[in-house]
């Protein structure tokens, strides 16, 4: 596991670009794992910024995303899909036909996530994954107790992810019941990891997945199993950390 502290958001976001812009640049057809939520805006700008001005090319990159909620068509604004054209996915030259966001209006949620699990596999499965992580460990919507084996699949929002969501919507009763969730065992299978957390309100959850013990109930210290993973921070969620992380990871990252 390679611990990057950077000074700052923009530091954080910029490095991340460019570990991403080195894996599409070194496989031209890389597949990309996706995350929505307010950490990974900046990497995505900086991606942007590069397809624009350096011509970093995503004519050949699949995507695949960690998560959407049920029951919310792609049009509506808090969509995962709606956020990921948004901010990301319209200002590239990425081929829509190779990007996958799971499908919250299927009929059948079972047979969808069987069949998005099959199209990782098929396609030779996820080359990097973008994660974030929530204040209480989650990773996608694989909250606390979690199986650290479960693949994609239907779960349902705690109340307190309800609550915590319920700003973006006009009444309580409109925010979504259930989610569509890569599982952790999916995560898992990626061939990097690359884990993202900037801001103190991410210190404590950065603390228990990184230096705690790996327990489902804090599903992103399970990242201690992978082989290769990044954990890439701002000063202020790495401020609970213990270790000494020493700056050796340059020469490991680019080779
Ligand atoms: P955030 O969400 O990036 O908006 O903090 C991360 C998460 O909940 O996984």
């Amino acid at each position: 596991m390679l611990v990057i502290i950077k000074k700052n958001y923009e530091e954080m976001s910029s490095e991340a670009a460019k570990i991403i812009a080195d894996r599409i640049r070194k496989k031209p057809n890389l597949v990309l794992g996706l995350a929505t939520g307010s950490t990974p805006l900046g990497l995505y700008k900086e991606l942007i910024r590069m397809n624009k001005e350096e011509g970093l090319d995503f004519s050949k990159i699949t995507t695949f995303n960690l998560d959407e909620y049920v029951g919310l068509p792609p049009s509506h604004d808090q969509s995962y899909h709606y956020f990921m054209y948004e901010n990301f996915l319209n200002h590239i030259n990425i081929d829509k036909r190779f990007t996958h966001i799971p499908q919250g209006m299927a009929k059948d949620i079972d047979m969808f996530c069987e069949w998005y699990e099959q199209r990782i596999k098929e396609i030779g499965g996820i080359d990097i994954q973008i994660l974030g992580i929530g204040a209480n460990g989650h990773i996608a919507f694989n909250e606390p107790g979690s199986s650290l084996g479960s693949r994609t699949r239907i779960k349902t929002l705690t109340e307190k992810t309800r609550k915590d969501n319920a700003r973006f919507f006009k009444k309580m009763n409109e925010v979504p019941r259930y989610a569509i969730t890569m599982g952790v065992g999916t995560v898992m299978d990626s061939k990097e990891i690359l884990l993202l957390a900037n801001g103190e309100s991410k210190a404590d959850a950065i603390r228990a997945a990184v230096e705690g013990p790996v327990t489902a109930m804090c599903p992103a210290s399970v990242v201690q199993m992978h082989r290769e993973v990044f954990v890439l921070l701002d000063k202020k969620a790495a401020s609970k950390l213990k270790g000494d992380y020493v700056d050796t990871w340059e020469a490991k990252i680019f080779s």
